[in-house]
């Protein structure tokens, strides 16, 4: 896989993994990979997010630690180059886990965090012409996320978005419900989804993969039962990357196409744009 997006995801994959190697933990690697995909505008979060229809670009993320089950996010910010380090700073400098909208951009100003070059003003729109727009929504993915393990054998989940192609100013997907689009438990494994985030919050598929991790299927068991149910019971659509503590992985979807990849320091990263 040698397009700019599979050459995107390596570099995570490796910023990730050095990490790890070094000794950091599970969720400063996810971070860290998560920022390098944020960065490089060719995914939908971060300078890539797309825009909600009245042309602002309102982003989601998350991020949890399986030790703690300490997780923090943001919902709605705007004009940041990394909403994956404001999630990490809700979890780490508040007692809170979620923090939304104009009040979760000026959290991220306090900490000084790194501008968009370029954010635009609200532009009109009309709910009518929106509302049918959003009813015949097809949508193109991109959402970014990660699992990791740690050498202490903590599971960390993250993911990052600028949500679905056609979206009411407003609108907020599963990234940043803890639950629905992350989860990590060191008793059972992380979780970070990608798809249509409507479906993806209906069935609370994170948790629901992890609880099925804790009874003890295996991550492609787990991730395999919960998928056929979102497409069995309202047609949703949907990508997984499930961790355990053990070290047992797999990337699953829903959808024709995911592009994703893993790597545990041998030779070189593995990315591709299907897995089965
Ligand atoms: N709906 C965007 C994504 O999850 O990829
Ligand atoms: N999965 C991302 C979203 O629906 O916003």
């Amino acid at each position: 896989m040698t397009s700019p997006q599979g050459a995107c995801l390596r570099a995570a994959l490796q910023v990730g993994y050095h990490l790890l190697d070094r000794g950091s933990s599970a969720l400063v690697a996810v971070e860290q990979a998560i920022r390098v995909l944020e960065r490089s505008g060719l995914f939908n979060a971060g300078t890539g997010a797309h825009l909600q229809l009245d042309g602002v670009r309102r982003m989601d993320a998350s991020i949890m630690e399986g030790h703690s089950l300490c997780a923090g996010a943001v919902a709605s910010i705007e004009g940041i180059v990394h909403p994956i380090t404001a999630a990490h700073l809700v979890m780490e400098h508040t007692p809170h886990v979620l923090l939304a909208g104009p009040m979760a951009t000026k959290f991220a100003r306090h900490f000084k965090m790194e501008r968009q070059p370029f954010t635009r003003r609200p532009r009109r729109f009309s709910y009518d012409t929106a509302l049918r727009k959003t009813a015949h929504n097809r949508d193109r993915h991109g959402t970014v996320g990660a699992v990791a393990l740690d050498r202490f054998g903590t599971v960390a989940a993250g993911a990052s978005t600028g949500g679905i192609d056609c979206m009411l100013p407003g609108r907020v997907g599963d990234t940043p419900i803890i639950g629905c689009g992350v989860y990590a438990d060191n008793e059972a494994g992380a979780v970070s989804m990608t798809g249509l985030g409507e479906g993806i919050i209906r069935l609370a598929v994170a948790k629901s993969i992890c609880d099925l991790l804790e009874r003890g299927k295996t991550p492609a068991m787990a991730a395999r039962l919960v998928l056929q149910k979102l497409v069995a019971r309202i047609h949703g659509a949907a990508g997984c990357l499930v961790l355990t503590p053990q070290g047992r992985f797999t990337i699953r979807h829903s959808t024709p196409h995911m592009m994703a990849g893993y790597w545990a320091g041998r030779g070189i990263p593995v990315v591709n744009d299907t897995f089965r």
